[in-house]
């Protein structure tokens, strides 16, 4: 039905006018949320996230440019794009990120602009100009409390570094702070319940993500740890009350412990796939667009956009994706159906 309209408008007006054109795909998902990496590279070698065997690194005329990025948010905001999580590898080593990060500020109609990072980089600097962009909401990732986990997890010894960050944008006044873990059987799991108490100290929403086998990383499904078993692990804390989700949540499902500041959400990825409600593309750092994490299925944008098309083109790329958007898109624990690029091209 979305493709009648789009290509009847489409035709007649040779577009420039997109104004009715909206990404609903044929599962009546609105699509309002893209996720940009802006670069594969990273300061940390996560073992959830790194391939096991090094490959190589893009180099920088595969990445799309920073004007070529912008515009193609100003046509997917058009589009009904209202909401870009910037994203990498990890996105505060990519040269001129602050310049990037003001530019995609000042595009009318987006309302919601939040970042992914390790925190590595984020010294109080960085936060300001982080913060001069208009930009409030971050998600950090910290899979643990204990620096020599730190270490074994990230293969860098910057646990201080980062948990100073975290504080720091708390004082700055950054809201809302999430912080990403990922729940590793044999590795993070003794410290679920740990994490899961900084809830009841600091106003972040801890986000527990189940790994997925993504790629070829370091680990194998063993370390998969369900949603239920963390739910177990830390119930001994209180009860969890569920917390409304709003119209610009993510996938997770939130919880509160009774007279916590903090949140406690849950991303069931493996055992509890989220497809129905899925409002996400995802625009990769070489320009590849992808309508599902799940899947190698993507359109690319680079060449076109290299070729000096119209927006247009651009719009039918867009709408061509949402086309092939799955409607549920399970991977095998055997990896047998998934997703043989890595991560932190995807972008986490
Ligand atoms: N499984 C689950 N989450 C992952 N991330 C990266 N790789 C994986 C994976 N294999 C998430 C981490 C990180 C974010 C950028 O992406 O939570 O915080």
């Amino acid at each position: 039905m979305y493709s009648l309209i789009y290509f009847a408008a489409h035709r007649k007006k040779n577009i420039l006018d997109f104004s009715n054109l909206k990404l609903i795909d044929s599962y009546h998902r609105r699509i309002n949320y893209l996720r940009i990496s802006i670069t594969d590279r990273c300061n940390l070698s996560c073992i959830y996230c790194v391939p096991r065997h090094r490959l190589p690194k893009l180099n920088h005329n595969e990445i799309l440019r920073y004007e070529e990025i912008l515009r193609l948010v100003r046509i997917s905001v058009r589009l009904g794009i209202s909401k870009v999580r910037i994203t990498g590898g990890e996105p505060l080593v990519r040269k001129g990120v602050y310049y990037f990060l003001n530019e995609l500020s000042k595009i009318k109609g987006l309302e919601d602009i939040s970042l992914t990072t390790n925190g590595v980089l984020l010294i109080k600097d960085n936060l300001e100009k982080i913060k001069a962009a208009g930009i409030n909401r971050i998600n950090i990732s910290i899979d643990t409390l204990d620096k020599k986990k730190y270490k074994a997890i990230t293969g860098h010894e910057d646990f201080h570094r980062v948990w100073s960050a975290i504080e720091l944008a708390h004082e700055m006044g950054f809201d809302p702070i999430k912080l990403n873990i990922v729940a590793l059987k044999g590795l993070n799991d003794d410290e679920l319940i740990n994490i899961a108490r900084l809830s009841f100290t600091y106003p972040f929403q801890m986000r527990f993500i189940e790994y997925m086998p993504i790629g070829s990383s370091c680990l194998t499904f063993e370390q998969h740890l369900p949603v239920s078993e963390i739910m177990k692990r830390i119930s001994s804390l209180g009860k969890l009350i569920p917390v409304e989700n709003n119209a610009n949540d993510g996938p997770a499902n939130r919880y509160r412990f009774e007279g916590a500041k903090g949140e406690i959400g849950f991303i069931s990825a493996i055992s509890h796939p989220f497809c129905h409600k899925c409002n996400r593309l995802r625009l990769t750092a070489s320009g590849g667009l992808r309508p599902c994490l799940l899947s190698d299925y993507q359109e690319d944008l680079k060449v076109p956009l290299r070729r000096g098309c119209l927006d247009n083109e651009l719009v039918d790329i867009f709408f061509k994706a949402i086309r092939h958007k799955p409607i549920v898109r399970k991977i095998a624990k055997d990896h047998s159906i998934g997703v043989s690029d890595q991560m932190h091209t995807i972008g986490g």
